[in-house]
């Protein structure tokens, strides 16, 4: 018998109950072996509840408990996430977590502190949702050269783009929309502003690279400026918006950003809708590969949470979890990355514009210019904003593309 807790009973706590309790026989899966949810932590009581019986609000009677082999933390937020999980896996109890918010602040410090205590910390279900993706990352294509991992890595912006791609609707109604469905908060800001998406690609640089940067080191932009005046003009070009995560390694450093990219229909990522998420990864010599599934959602998340336990259970301290430094040694600065960009300037003639660049793609020549760039550094394309801006122009839009 395998005695756990959960901590947190919110959305995905739930989940991880009912999916150990009615989905799935995992026991038959595991040969025999139960799994026991002995306690439930959180600050309400749920008497309706069937795990009523279970709930607690005393994390200490968790930690001194010997019976209990593994916590499940998915409380979300970084206090008392941390703290709970270090005294967690100083008990000698190992951690599953769906947190991407502490596993991208502390997830060196947890992994090392699982070693020292010969226990494993996991945390499937932190990007991706239900889709298994550090798990084959660390045993599947761990030896490969990774040169670049990107991904749609956040549901709620992704549901909301595809709203505006698809209905023609605007950011603020597909903001409203993805918050009627329950996908965004109400404070929608670590979604729409790329902060979520951040922490998760600060976790899949971990995984390529073993460095955990920090996070407020990593580029971030959101999707709050995509404006309907963009759609229109990816969509005359075949192309799609996406708020893309990009680790890209190459032998100088790494570029890691957060940022809207415009992508064409080529690409794997361009078909990605509604609240989905994929992550596609590039490595020597494999090539390309693409996890694809539901980033988000009770079911999802319990199901990677849920995964991770019973691997636990079946291999125990057998399986090799990573090691992380945490560095920002090797991030390059983001004026250096290259990129063809996506401008929409107002008050700006073609002329000048083609001036400063040559010849460029234009989509849109009327009250607004926007055009298409070929391959420029950021410092180039900052340059040429401040030259524009100089001659009275007003930047509207500036997007990469992939
Ligand atoms: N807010 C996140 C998203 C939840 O929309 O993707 C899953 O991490």
């Amino acid at each position: 018998m395998t005695n756990i807790a959960i901590l947190g009973f919110g959305v995905v706590g739930g989940g991880v109950a009912d999916l150990l309790t009615k989905n799935i026989d995992c026991t038959a899966k595991l040969g025999g072996d139960e799994i026991n949810i002995k306690y439930i932590l959180d600050l309400r009581d749920f008497p309706k509840s069937p795990f009523a019986d279970r709930v607690i609000h005393d994390f200490n009677i968790i930690a001194s408990d010997p019976e209990i082999d593994c916590v499940i933390e998915v409380m979300g937020g970084s206090h008392p996430a941390y703290e709970y999980t270090v005294a967690s896996l100083k008990a000698g109890k190992s951690v599953i977590t769906s947190n991407k918010e502490v596993v991208a602040k502390h997830g060196d410090e947890f992994l090392r502190i699982a070693k020292e205590n010969g226990v494993c910390y996991r945390f499937e279900a932190a990007v991706g949702g239900g889709i298994p993706v550090i798990s084959p990352i660390i045993n599947c294509i761990g030896q490969n050269r990774i040169t670049e991992i990107r991904g749609i890595l956040n549901g709620t912006t992704n549901y909301i783009l595809t709203k505006m791609f698809t209905y023609g609707k605007s950011f603020d109604e597909s903001l409203k929309d993805a918050q009627a469905f329950g996908y965004a908060e109400r404070n929608p800001d670590a979604d729409v502003l790329g902060i979520d998406a951040c922490r998760k690609i600060t976790i899949l640089t971990a995984l390529a690279t073993g460095k955990l940067l920090s996070t407020d080191k990593v580029h971030t932009e959101g999707i709050i400026s995509i404006r309907s005046e963009d759609v229109k003009a990816a969509e005359k070009l075949g192309m799609q918006i996406k708020l893309l995560g990009r680790c890209i390694i190459t032998d100088e450093g790494m570029h890691v950003l957060v940022a809207p990219f415009m992508i064409g229909a080529d690409s794997p990522l361009s078909t990605v809708s509604g609240v989905y998420n994929a992550v596609e990864v590039i490595g020597k010599p494999l090539g390309n590969v693409m996890f694809y599934g539901q980033g988000a959602g009770a079911g999802a998340t319990a199901s990677a949470v849920v995964g991770d336990l019973m691997q636990i259970m079946r291999s125990g301290r057998n399986y090799a979890e990573p090691v992380w430094t945490r560095s920002d040694e090797g991030l390059l600065d983001i004026s250096t990355l290259e990129s063809k960009h996506y401008i929409a300037v107002c008050g700006a003639d073609l002329t000048t514009v083609e001036a400063m660049l040559g010849a460029v793609q234009v989509i849109e020549n009327g009250k607004e210019l926007s055009f298409i760039t070929d391959k420029l550094s950021e410092k180039q394309v900052a340059s040429v904003i401040e030259r524009l801006r100089a001659s009275g122009a007003k930047l509207r839009s500036s997007i990469r593309l992939i």
